[in-house]
């Protein structure tokens, strides 16, 4: 199979993880026989360095005629950079906000699973862990106070921010569309998290959800708010399948989602929209203060790679091998610095992409 993949390493680690991720596909080319061609494409702070903003429309085209985007990471120390000095559209961050915009990469995929091997850097207590957790974020990405109308003014020598929050039922329910598939090929349950004590956007994205479930009598579906999920997230995990969400409290708890296993440098996510074409990237950020010294941990970038194949280009052998091969190296005991614990052993980021190329 012949693909073209566009790669943006982005800044702080994103070229050092994005690096791993592309050894990792060379090998997968080699085995399974395939090619993947690579377009590098600048985004973020690099971009903002070469041509004054964080996404060009060349640079976005390129992004359009790939098969699927390969990102690593984009921003910089936001109260330190020299990129957060301008105005909030040409930082860093809203490059990757148009570009996940003018993709229509509406729905964000996020799985927060737990290794067994990675138990010990895991947060929570024994009896909350059990025998484990295994759950997937459903994002909204291209809605939301993200993108709704924003602006800061003086009114009567005070100032005043403003940041509109709007949805309509379209945007809600092709996200809950894809959360319910989702559902249906995992353990069929569907908690859909909002503020529906408090917020119109969240009342309206209740009655969607519950019409769309009409159409899953197979899925079970729970309403939960959004801080009682803030919660339940360290509480009890394991009542977790697939949390629909909107784009900011998507944003936050899958963070939170990612930390209790252990680190947020091991999740990958997908997101995707109406066409085959996918945006691949760690749920993590761009980490600058660790950037350069071989010490990243690439296995999010990695199984987002693994997810791009499973994806976009339906390679599910390929990225079981993938998958398989990082379990593999965890049972090993080999750990990047985030998930040491004692008795393993702790490589660096090179050493960790080579040992899973190794694997597969
Ligand atoms: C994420 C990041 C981004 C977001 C930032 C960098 C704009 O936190 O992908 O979760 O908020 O979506
Ligand atoms: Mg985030």
């Amino acid at each position: 199979m012949d693909k073209k993949i566009a790669v943006i390493a982005g800044d702080g680690i994103g070229p050092e993880i994005v690096t791993e991720a592309k050894k990792i596909l060379s090998v997968i080319e080699d085995k399974f026989n395939h090619r993947f061609e690579y377009k590098e494409v600048l985004m973020g702070g690099i971009s903002i360095d070469v041509h004054g903003v964080p996404l060009t429309d060349e640079a976005l085209e390129e992004a359009k005629k790939s098969d699927s985007v390969l990102l690593g990471a984009v921003g910089g120390d936001v109260g330190n950079s020299k990129w957060y000095g301008v105005e909030p559209s040409l930082r860093p961050e809203a490059g990757l906000l148009a570009l996940r915009k003018g993709l229509e990469l509406f729905a964000n995929i996020r799985p927060a699973y737990l290794y067994d091997e990675l138990k010990s850097a895991c947060p929570l207590r024994d009896d909350i862990i059990g025998d484990g957790f295994d759950m997937v974020i459903m994002r909204e990405l291209t809605g939301g106070i993200y993108f709704g109308e924003r602006n800061t003014q003086e009114v009567n020598g005070i100032l005043k921010a403003t940041d509109i929050l709007t949805y309509d039922e379209e945007e809600i329910r092709r996200i809950a569309i894809r959360g319910f598939d989702i559902a249906m090929k995992r353990k069929k349950k569907v908690t859909s998290v909002d503020k529906a004590n408090v917020l119109d956007s969240s009342r309206l994205w209740r009655k969607v959800v519950n019409e769309v479930a009409k159409d899953y009598p197979n899925v079970e579906l729970e309403h939960m708010l959004v801080d009682n999920c803030a919660m339940q997230l360290v509480k009890h995990p394991r009542q977790f399948d697939v949390i629909l969400t909107e784009n900011m409290f998507g944003d936050i708890l899958s963070d939170e989602a990612s930390m209790i296993t252990g680190s947020i440098g091991m999740l990958s996510s997908a997101s995707l929209g109406k066409t085959k074409l996918g945006l691949y990237e760690p749920s993590h950020g761009s980490a600058p203060d660790i950037a350069g010294q071989n010490v990243a941990n690439p296995i999010a970038t990695i199984l987002s790679a693994a997810m791009m194949l499973r994806y976009s280009f339906d390679l599910d052998q390929e990225a079981d091998a993938i998958e398989s091969a990082v379990k593999q190296v965890l049972k090993e005991g080999y750990r990047t610095i985030d998930i040491m614990s004692q008795g393993c052993n702790q490589v660096g980021t090179k050493e960790m992409g080579d040992l899973i190329a190794k694997r597969i």
